[in-house]
């Protein structure tokens, strides 16, 4: 029997073994020689084989401000490359981005100063800003999703989430507004509700008026642990709400000290009616991303934030990191963290990226 090159190399280390003296062959044992785990790093071939998670142009929702106008493009000052659209500008986005792959878009309005009131009227005129704006693009591109904000900082004259009532945001005449809120946009076309004001009850509220209006196929899609935090300020900035702010979130959004809280906040909104739910912000809140997705395998979105793609945007901007490198590393982040879609300003950028 001729013997291989391979049978030729077990013989000569069995005979070296003989000649130190052992009996047999070094038997393979734990940890460092046996275990070398630059084994499979070593060729691109096998790194590609023993890889883990992959970011998808499927798990892409790219946010989009939405202002009044025809062909009026506006630039967002912290945000480079970002800019508010009209709706017609909107609509070519969407198609731009159904035509990347792009699964949803979620329209945040940038409402006129002057519609701004202490009780979020405009938020519940069927004719309003976003309504408009998925009108449009339901009817223009009516194969990608479409998620709305369900809250009410767009629209109050002191761009709070609710409604104040003797200095104080009131939980349950807030939820009354986003009910009536939600069916507008649910009966203006919107797929997806996004309640992001953190009152308490609401998920339950909205998808009890959604079953009562035979909006049965809407989908809720809970931003459940939403911190209150300082990466939201670009975000304001383009929605026009940053400036009148007075005060903070944190009586109703939560404290970024807090994880355990989160877990109770999504198993909530879980019963109360949720088909997903979002942590948000996104980078530094992965530990919560990977609590709820461990203890619920719901689908678990998570928002990478204005303020996050104000940081990648302005050191790439300087030269100091690789924008694209960056941006898809932190897209990987999320996906081993596990979350199932991410929404983020750079949505455009990856599926580009991903296409090549
Ligand atoms: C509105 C809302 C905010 C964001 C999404 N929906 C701001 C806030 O709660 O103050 C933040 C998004 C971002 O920073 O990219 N409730």
């Amino acid at each position: 029997m001729a013997s291989s090159p391979k049978d030729k190399t077990v013989s000569l280390r069995t005979e070296r073994a003989k000649r130190s003296g052992s009996k047999t062959p070094r038997a393979a044992r734990g940890s460092y020689p046996t275990t070398r785990l630059r084994r499979n790093r070593r060729a691109d071939w096998s790194r590609r084989l023993i890889c883990e998670n992959a970011v998808n142009t499927d798990d892409l929702i790219w946010p989009i401000f939405v202002i009044e106008g025809e062909r009026k493009r506006t630039p967002v000052a912290a945000m480079p490359g970002v800019e508010r659209l009209s709706v017609d500008l909107a609509v070519k986005a969407a198609e731009e981005a159904a035509a990347l792959g792009i699964p949803a878009i979620a329209l945040f309005p940038n409402t006129e100063p002057s519609l701004r009131d202490e009780l979020a009227s405009e938020a519940l005129n069927p004719a309003n800003l976003v309504c408009r704006a998925v009108r449009a693009i339901k009817g223009a591109v009516p194969d990608i999703g479409i998620i709305c904000d369900v809250a009410l900082d767009p629209y109050t004259s002191h761009g709070h989430d609710g409604l104040i009532v003797m200095g104080e945001i009131d939980n349950d005449r807030t939820v009354e507004a986003l009910i009536m809120q939600a069916l507008v946009q649910a009966e203006a076309g919107a797929d997806i509700l996004a309640p992001s004001d953190m009152m308490d009850g609401r998920i339950g509220a909205i998808r009890g008026a959604l079953e009562d209006n035979n909006f049965t196929s809407t989908q809720i899609l809970a931003y459940a642990a939403k911190y209150a935090s300082s990466f939201y300020g670009p975000f304001r900035d383009a929605v026009g709400s940053g400036a009148k702010l007075k005060g903070d979130k944190l009586g109703y959004q939560m404290d970024p000290a807090n994880g355990i809280e989160a877990l109770r906040e999504v198993a909530l909104d879980i019963e109360e009616g949720a088909d997903m739910v979002m942590v948000k912000p996104g980078l530094a809140y992965l530990d919560i991303v990977w609590r709820v997705k461990e203890a619920f395998g719901v689908p678990t979105f998570a928002y990478h934030t204005s303020g996050e793609y104000a940081m990648i945007a302005a050191a790439a901007e300087r030269g100091w990191l690789d924008r694209d490198r960056i941006l898809m590393e932190t897209l990987m982040a999320f996906k081993r963290a596990g979350a199932d879609a991410v929404f983020t300003y750079f949505a455009l950028a990856a599926a580009r990226l991903l296409k090549t």
